[in-house]
């Protein structure tokens, strides 16, 4: 269905599907509960990704906004930290609600301005408000010990407390769910936050939060601080130095990582980073193909290949390389559908910028000058946009290409022949990325082996998605620190507090 843009006032604009209308977007920053502009009164212009048109235009916020922002959160936490785990816990739960609620108007939020289609952004909303309701019921499981002590008249409590103003640098690939990911968990642990969404997907942070509020989150414990890529270094920056901030966490590329976790270091603050991976996805022959296929348009096309856990290497066994390539071909001829993220029937949509666009194809055309084949797709849909790339298969692919060591972060799989178990072992840990590794067998000592033996943090045997509230992600290596989901997410927003209670015989 086509899209009507409509004037509203002069720096904002609703797109409205008919009836249908985004009533959770918004045009201003978030702000001890108040929705303000940048004190600079600068703007800059949300993009929709499928044709670059303006969807809104949000307060482009500098160093000293954010500031303000964390000095907000540090005010907040001195009285937000003895609200009692029950009361947070209730919170998070009516948010959780919230968000279910507003699945459809949260979904074409993330579509909009993320490109991905509307069942994939309603399946981000599910599994991004999954973090809001699991970290509902840890508020109340962050228990401290009584450890038995070595003297018979003192007694050795370990506690945990709440860390204080958490900064929060997130994403484009998943708008919405790595804020809940990592604010359900900060408020579980009683600690206050900064949000610094992505510059080009901040109105879903901000939709996200405009239920926060509803649901009862008191003012300050949520900020929203909105910049583009000009002020993004500034702001980056005072989220990282400023003396209030206890711990930066950050989901992103391993580049910006690094400058964080530098920038971090000088106040000794602890961080939580998700960065990039480079996964490998290995078959071998005991393995169950077709599952391994249907897997395989999980791991690789999910979100159109831009996850940091999307599949990037496949390794596939010699014996089962052809029957998977064939099946795997007409697999993504039926399932991978190019176009608009609102567009019914759609499965994949654009690349989110000019900059990834260009990555993705240079990566493809630098593996075929070396000499890899292409199997299927390898350019754009110029039909559709500029943004459009197609589904692609490469084979004949060698380490010396630079598409074995990069992060893709597109609808690109390059396949490898391999011959054995110890050849694809050294090869799948060839990389300085150490997020998530998929493994296809049928052989259980293989299978364990592989767990133990794969230098990722995450290793998914027989199946291609393996996030989920409950499980603790996270990577090795240059792929992070920390991890995120579970009660260990939860933790991660704690310090333990060592009570030496003494003189019990006095
Ligand atoms: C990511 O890959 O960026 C996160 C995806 C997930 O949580 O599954």
């Amino acid at each position: 269905m086509e899209l009507l843009r409509i004037g509203v006032s002069r720096n904002f604009r609703i797109y409205l599907n008919h009836s249908r209308q985004m009533h959770l977007l918004k045009d201003k920053a978030f702000v001890n509960n108040e929705w303000v502009s940048a004190r600079s009164n600068a703007v800059f212009p949300v993009l929709n990704p499928a044709d670059d048109s303006v969807i809104t235009n949000v307060p482009d916020m500098d160093a000293s906004d954010a500031k303000n922002a964390i000095q907000v959160a540090a005010d907040t936490f001195k009285t937000w930290q003895d609200v009692t785990a029950k009361e947070r816990s209730i919170i998070l739960r009516r948010w959780y609600d919230l968000c279910e609620q507003n699945k459809d108007s949260l979904a074409e939020i993330i579509t909009a301005e993320s490109g991905k289609p509307l069942s994939e952004a309603a399946g981000e909303v599910t599994y991004g408000s999954s973090f809001l309701s699991w970290f509902s019921e840890c508020a109340r499981h962050l228990n401290g010990e009584v450890i038995p002590s070595p003297w018979p008249n003192k007694q050795i409590i370990l506690t945990r407390q709440p860390l204080g103003v958490v900064s929060i640098i997130t994403p484009w690939n998943f708008p919405f769910a790595m804020i809940t990911r990592k604010v359900g968990a900060l408020m579980a642990a009683g600690c206050t936050c900064v949000i610094k969404p992505s510059e080009d997907t901040p109105l879903t942070a901000l939709a996200a939060v405009e239920l926060a509020e509803k649901a009862g989150v008191p003012k300050g414990v949520i900020n929203v601080v909105t910049c583009s890529r000009k002020n993004a270094p500034a702001v980056g920056s005072v989220l990282c130095e400023d003396n209030h901030v206890k711990c930066i966490s950050f989901t992103g590329s391993t580049v910006v990582g690094k400058i964080l976790y530098q920038q971090a270091a000088k106040g000794i603050k602890r961080v939580s980073l998700e960065l990039g991976g480079n996964a490998p996805f290995i078959v071998f022959p005991s393995a169950d193909i077709q599952n391994a296929v249907e897997q395989a348009m999980l791991a690789k096309f999910r979100n159109n290949g831009q996850a940091c856990v999307g599949a990037n290497r496949f390794f596939i066994h010699e014996d089962v390389y052809d029957k998977f390539i064939a099946l795997f071909k007409e697999h993504i001829s039926k399932g991978c559908v190019l176009g608009r993220g609102n567009q019914k029937g759609v499965s994949c949509g654009p690349l989110i910028n000019n900059e990834q666009a260009k990555k993705v194809s240079g990566l493809v055309d630098d593996a075929v000058k070396k000499g890899a084949r292409k199997i299927m797709g390898g350019e754009f849909d110029t039909t559709l946009g500029n943004k459009f790339y197609k589904s692609t298969i490469l084979t004949d692919v060698t380490p010396e290409m630079n598409i074995f060591r990069e992060e893709i972060f597109g609808p690109v799989a390059q396949i490898f022949k391999i011959k054995s178990e110890e050849e694809v072992v050294k090869l799948a840990n060839d990389t300085n990325g150490g997020l998530a590794a998929y493994v296809f067998t049928k052989d259980l000592g293989q299978a364990f082996r592989m767990s133990r033996k794969l230098e990722f943090g995450m290793v998914a045997i027989n199946d291609g998605i393996l996030s989920t509230a409950e499980a603790a992600f996270g990577g090795i290596k240059e792929s992070g620190i920390g991890r995120e989901g579970s009660l260990h997410g939860a933790q991660e927003y704690t310090d333990i507090k060592y009570t030496l209670m003494s003189a019990l015989d006095k």
